[in-house]
C-alpha cells in the first residue's frame, strides 16, 4: 500500500496540497494553528501512521483527536489519555506527558485501566452500536486508542436543534446501542457514561456509543473505581467509591439518555431523587410513551439499583413491546402449534406460519423507519 506523505496532506479533506499549499479539493489553505500548550498540534505523526488533523474534544480522561491513517488512508479518531488534573505537556518543548508529582499513582492507575479496558473493548468486535478499535499504542509517556472515526452528530445535538423526540423515534435511532450493551455487560464491561453526547449517529445510518474512558470491569475492586459521574445521568451507586456498579448502572443512565430525547429535560439528580423523588413522568411533560413503556423506562430509572432491570435484554424486551408483555401472549402456549387462523385474504395459515410472516413483516418494516429518521438528520444540513 503507497503511504501518503504527511506534508503533503490537506487536514480538512485529506486530498493532496497543491505547491501554494491550497487544497485543489476542498480549496482551503494550509495555516498552522496551535490550539492550547497541551494538545498536539496539527501535523504530528503518531505511530509512524497516524496525522493529526484537528482536536475533536477535551474530556475529564483524555483528548481526543481526528486524525488520517496514512497506511490505509482513512480518517480515524484517536484517543489519547491525558488524565485532567494529573497530566501536563507544553508541546512548545515536546510531546510527552508529564505527570503532575502528587498524581502519579493515580496517573498510572488510571493508565493500565485505560490498557486493559482498551484491550478487552477490543475483543468485542463487530457490534453494530458501539465504535470500533482499530489499534493501540503507546508513545509520549502516555497511551492512544485508535478509532473508526464517526462523521455525524451527536443525539445530543440532535435532540437540542429538534425538541422532544416521539417514542418511536428514539427507540429506533437507540436500537442498535441498546442491544449491542448486552454483549458489552456480558464481555464484563461497564461503561458508565452513556449519555446523548456519547452517542453518535453518522451519515451511513449508523449509530453508535463513544467514549468508553469511564468504563471499569464489573468486578472493579474498590481502587479502580473513581467516582465519576455526568449530573442528572450517573445513578447514586456512581457517587458512592463503595457504591456496587454493574449493568443496572448502564441501565439507568441510558434510561435518562431516552427519557432526555422524550423530554428535551433532566430528571433531578439521583442522589437528590434518594432524599426526595420530584421526578416527573414523561407523560406529563408531554411525551406519547405508552403506560406499559412508562412503566419499563420509570423502573430502569428506579433511585435504588435494586427495584432496577439487573439486565439490558429484559428492559429491552419491555421497552419495545408493542403491548404490556403479559398481553402479548393471548394463545396458550401449548395448543398455538396447531392453531390454525385465518390470514386477512381468508385462506387457513398454522398459528406458527402466521407468527414467522409476523415476524418478517416487522423485521423489513423495522429498517425503514430507522433510514428515514437518520435520513432527515442530515437533509437538513445538521453538523456536530
Ligand atoms: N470515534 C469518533 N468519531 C468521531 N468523533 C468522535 C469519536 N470519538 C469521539 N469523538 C468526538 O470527540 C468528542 C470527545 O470524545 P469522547 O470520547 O466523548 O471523550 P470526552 O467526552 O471524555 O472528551 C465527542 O463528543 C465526539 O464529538
Ligand atoms: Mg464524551
Amino acid at each position: 500500500m503507497k503511504k501518503v506523505n504527511p506534508k503533503q496532506l490537506c487536514l480538512n479533506c485529506f486530498a493532496t496540497l497543491s505547491s501554494d499549499r491550497v487544497c485543489p479539493v476542498c480549496g482551503k489553505k494550509d495555516e498552522d494553528e496551535t490550539v492550547a500548550q497541551h494538545i498536539l498540534p496539527r501535523r504530528t505523526v503518531l505511530h509512524k501512521q497516524y496525522v493529526i488533523a484537528k482536536l475533536l474534544g477535551e474530556g475529564g480522561f483524555g483528548i481526543t483527536y481526528l486524525a488520517y491513517d496514512l497506511i490505509f488512508s482513512r480518517p480515524v479518531a484517536i484517543k489519547e489519555f491525558f488524565p485532567d488534573g494529573a497530566a501536563s505537556r507544553n508541546v512548545k518543548f515536546n510531546n510527552n506527558v508529564s505527570v503532575m508529582r502528587d498524581k502519579k499513582i493515580q496517573f498510572y492507575r488510571g493508565l493500565d485501566r485505560f490498557n486493559k479496558e482498551t484491550k478487552r473493548l477490543a475483543s468485542l468486535e463487530n457490534l453494530e452500536g458501539i465504535v470500533s478499535i482499530y489499534n493501540f499504542f503507546r508513545e509520549n509517556n502516555t497511551s492512544y486508542i485508535v478509532m473508526e472515526y464517526l462523521d455525524g452528530v451527536s443525539l445530543k445535538r440532535y435532540v437540542q436543534k429538534k425538541g422532544k423526540l416521539p417514542v418511536d423515534t428514539v427507540l429506533t435511532i437507540l436500537h442498535p446501542v441498546i442491544s449491542s450493551l448486552s454483549a458489552v455487560h456480558n464481555a464484563g464491561i461497564i461503561h458508565r457514561d452513556i449519555s446523548p453526547d456519547n452517542i453518535l449517529i453518522t451519515r451511513q445510518s449508523e449509530v453508535k456509543l463513544i467514549d468508553f474512558g469511564a468504563s471499569l470491569p464489573s468486578d472493579g475492586n474498590e481502587n479502580e473505581k473513581a467516582v465519576i459521574l455526568k449530573q442528572g445521568f450517573a445513578p447514586e451507586e456512581q457517587y458512592r467509591l463503595s457504591g456496587i456498579q454493574g449493568p443496572w448502572s448502564d441501565i439507568y443512565a441510558l434510561a435518562v439518555t431516552i427519557y432526555y430525547c422524550l423530554t428535551c429535560t433532566l430528571p433531578p439528580e439521583s442522589v437528590q431523587r434518594l432524599y426526595e423523588d420530584t421526578l416527573i413522568p414523561p407523560s406529563k411533560l408531554g411525551s406519547d410513551i405508552l403506560p406499559h413503556q412508562e412503566k419499563a423506562l420509570l423502573k430502569a430509572m428506579a433511585v435504588l439499583a435494586s427495584d432496577r432491570y439487573g439486565n439490558i435484554a429484559d428492559f429491552e424486551k419491555d421497552i419495545y413491546a408493542k403491548k404490556p408483555r403479559e398481553d402479548v401472549r393471548k394463545v396458550p402456549p401449548k395448543t398455538e402449534e396447531k392453531y390454525k387462523t385465518r390470514t386477512e385474504k381468508g385462506s387457513t395459515i398454522s398459528y406458527k406460519t402466521l407468527k414467522r410472516l409476523e415476524e418478517e413483516k416487522t423485521t423489513k418494516s423495522q429498517k425503514s423507519p430507522k433510514q428515514a429518521i437518520i435520513d432527515n438528520i442530515f437533509s437538513e444540513g445538521e453538523k456536530k
